[in-house]
């Protein structure tokens, strides 16, 4: 057997073909399908930060679960946090589609060798946060997923759909809750104003650095993994918030932000990139925490998993008695 300068096995050159014609005839890669192994470790790894995005993400919204100002309110932000853990659950599903194991990726979040989205590693400081975490950080995930719903591996796509049309509840919900306070005290509206000047940069930072710093982007679109590029993302969250900024009355805390009627987008400025690599490298406001806390509910979920494992070996051993022949 040839290996690739990379230490891979090197293809088939006939399956390889097979796969890049499957690609650009835009089939989906199913999980039994022949891949390269560039692509299907960059699946893992695009999938588990994900799937972790989505564990950790239920964080800071889950601390205002206990101090919510109403029932309903409580209602709606139970349900969107629970969703986030469904999120999780169908992400890690997808990567066990290719070979990885779920409790190996928790390890490696746990232990801080895999990344998750830096916008979890903000405080959120007021009831406003919430609707504001659903508004400018749903409302850039949505921007994010809805094109990875045509991605070329099958199970992510699909997990994709569903996931979407929760994120567009999470979306509103977060948005009508801005309205309501918008419409509320002097107090109200200034809380409103104050957390979108904390996540306004943050949520522009989801999409990723700029594309020229961005090596693996065009390899990912090649493979359809990625459909289109972190600024040009990062452009359409733009133009789709301007206006709905303008319909709650608040200000996004950008002088450079306007419309440029050549281009037919948005101008904006430029996040600041130094914040984004010192958040990512863990030196966020809230990275540790984050981190400690998913660490603890992970070993004090010790005892469920013990005990899932020994009934499945139970109900296991009870079925091998019951189909042994007489
Ligand atoms: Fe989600
Ligand atoms: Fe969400």
């Amino acid at each position: 057997m040839t290996t690739t300068a990379d230490g891979n096995a090197a293809a088939d050159p006939g399956l390889q073909r097979h796969f890049d014609r499957r690609i650009s005839a835009e089939q989906r890669i199913e999980p039994r399908d022949w891949m390269p192994d560039g692509y299907r470790a960059t699946l893992v790894r695009q999938i588990a930060q994900h799937a972790h995005s989505e564990i950790i993400g239920m964080q800071p919204e889950g601390d205002w679960l206990t101090r919510a100002p109403s029932l309903r309110r409580k209602a709606i932000l139970l349900a969107k946090v629970q969703d986030e853990a469904g999120h999780g659950l169908y992400l890690y599903a997808a990567t066990e589609t290719l070979g990885v194991d779920r409790a190996d990726l928790t390890g490696r979040l746990i232990s801080g060798r895999q990344k998750y989205s830096s916008i979890f590693n903000y405080p959120s400081r007021t009831f406003a946060d919430v609707g504001v975490i659903g508004w400018l950080v749903d409302g850039a995930a949505i921007c994010n997923q809805v094109p990875l719903c045509r991605s070329s591996y099958g199970p992510y796509a699909r997990a994709m759909v569903r996931i979407c049309k929760e994120e567009s509840f999470h979306q509103r919900q977060g948005y009508e809750l801005l309205l309501r306070m918008m419409a509320g005290t002097p107090e109200q509206r200034a809380m409103v104003q104050d957390a979108t000047d904390r996540w306004w940069w943050p949520a522009l930072m989801m999409f990723g650095p700029p594309d020229a710093e961005s090596p693996n982007t065009q390899r990912s679109m090649a493979w359809r993994i990625k459909r289109h590029t972190n600024d040009e993302l990062r452009q359409r969250f733009v133009d789709m918030t301007v206006p709905q900024a303008e319909k709650l009355g608040v200000t996004l805390p950008d002088p450079e932000l306007r419309w440029n009627p050549e281009r037919g987008h948005h101008d904006f400025g430029e996040p600041d990139w130094a914040e984004f690599r010192r958040v990512v490298s863990g030196q966020g406001p809230c990275n540790a925490e984050r981190l400690r806390r998913r660490r603890a509910a992970h070993e004090k979920g010790a005892w469920v998993r013990e005990a899932a494992a020994a009934y499945a070996a139970r109900r296991q051993a009870e079925r091998e008695r019951t189909e042994a022949p007489a």
